[in-house]
């Protein structure tokens, strides 16, 4: 038979005395705790770490290229691979701007004539004949070259489907460059077609611009799909640097909003550099000049200077 459960009444006595918890002072003389530093929460909800500047190289190479991926348009791929890239080459990187996109935003961005270009990534890619240094020309910020591109990239999308090792191309291309530059970032066009398909075969990394608007994270999951297939079937090194939040205005609660489901699905993925909204971007792309040159003590050049610290930190070792 069941026995009853007995269940405690007010009037039970306690079995044995409730111990008397040790007062902080108690707590503090037996085992001083570290007096913790002040932790400053940043704009993604977490601590913020503290960035070591990028430490001084005495060569340069061989390159890590990374991938400025979304298929969605205006959510600052062109305006990170610039400005990134300028700080890097602030920080003595040697760094080569790829621009993939047949827009031609980034060679536009840095002040090029599309219609005055001798040579384009699409020669590059489509002629035999065609080296490196042929279409290669410097940025007009010391340190960082460009592969500039026009409309005629366009053609290529179509041409390649007839190649052999059509999602290699550009891999084949970019491999003499490795010897001399530290970065190499390929601004993708909006879209996951092959063109894409080969920045990332032939990267090492791909960073995710995000636009903290709420349809932001729309998409993303097909985009993860397509780095996970070229992960599977092409490029096994690949791997996600990180998903940089853009165009955040931290004065809105719908801007917290997005930056806080941004890190609810992408985790630590998520940079804890965050590039706000200002204005002074297009005014720097109108310039044809790096914010970091354009407006160099702005807000906006300082967090593409503190996101290449980041970058160095989580990417390169330290
Ligand atoms: N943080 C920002 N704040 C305000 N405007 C921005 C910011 N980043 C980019 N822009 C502007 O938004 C537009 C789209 O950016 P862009 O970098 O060209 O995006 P994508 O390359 O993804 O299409 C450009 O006019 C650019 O100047
Ligand atoms: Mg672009």
């Amino acid at each position: 038979m069941r026995q009853p459960v007995h269940a405690p009444g007010p009037s039970d006595p306690l079995p044995f005395e409730r111990p008397q918890r040790p007062s902080r002072e108690e707590l503090h003389a037996a085992d001083p705790l570290p007096i913790p530093p002040t932790v400053e929460i940043g704009p993604t909800g977490r601590p913020m770490p503290h960035l070591p500047e990028p430490p001084a190289l005495d060569g340069h190479g061989p390159a890590r290229i990374v991938s400025m991926c979304n298929q969605k348009g205006g959510v600052g791929k062109t305006t990170t691979t610039i400005n990134l890239g300028a700080a890097m080459a602030e920080f003595g990187r040697r760094v080569l701007l790829v621009d993939f996109d047949p827009q031609g935003s980034l060679s536009v961005g840095l002040g090029l004539n599309p219609h005055e270009m001798d040579m384009t990534i699409y020669n590059l890619l489509m002629e035999r004949d065609v080296t490196l240094d042929d279409v290669i020309v410097p940025s007009g910020v010391p340190g960082m070259d460009l592969l500039p591109s026009n409309i005629d990239l366009a053609a290529a999308e179509v041409q390649l489907v007839h190649e052999v090792a059509r999602e290699q191309t550009l891999q084949r291309v970019l491999r003499p460059a490795l010897a001399d530059y530290d970065l190499i970032l390929i601004d993708c066009q909006p879209s996951l077609g092959l063109l894409t398909v080969n920045a990332l075969t032939a990267s090492h990394g791909v960073i995710v611009p995000l636009e903290c608007e709420y349809f932001a994270l729309r998409g993303v999951a097909l985009l993860k799909t397509t780095i996970d297939k070229v992960t599977e079937r092409l490029n096994p090194d690949l791997v996600v640097d990180g998903v940089l939040g853009t165009m955040y205005d931290g004065r809105t609660l719908h801007g917290r909003e997005v930056m806080e489901r941004l890190v609810q699905a992408w985790g630590d993925t998520v940079f804890h550099t965050v590039i706000r909204r200002t204005v002074k971007f297009s005014d720097a792309t109108v310039a044809g000049e790096p914010i970091t040159n354009y407006a160099s003590s702005s807000a906006g050049a300082g967090a593409y200077r503190q996101l290449a610290k980041e970058v160095v930190a989580r990417c390169h070792g330290g």
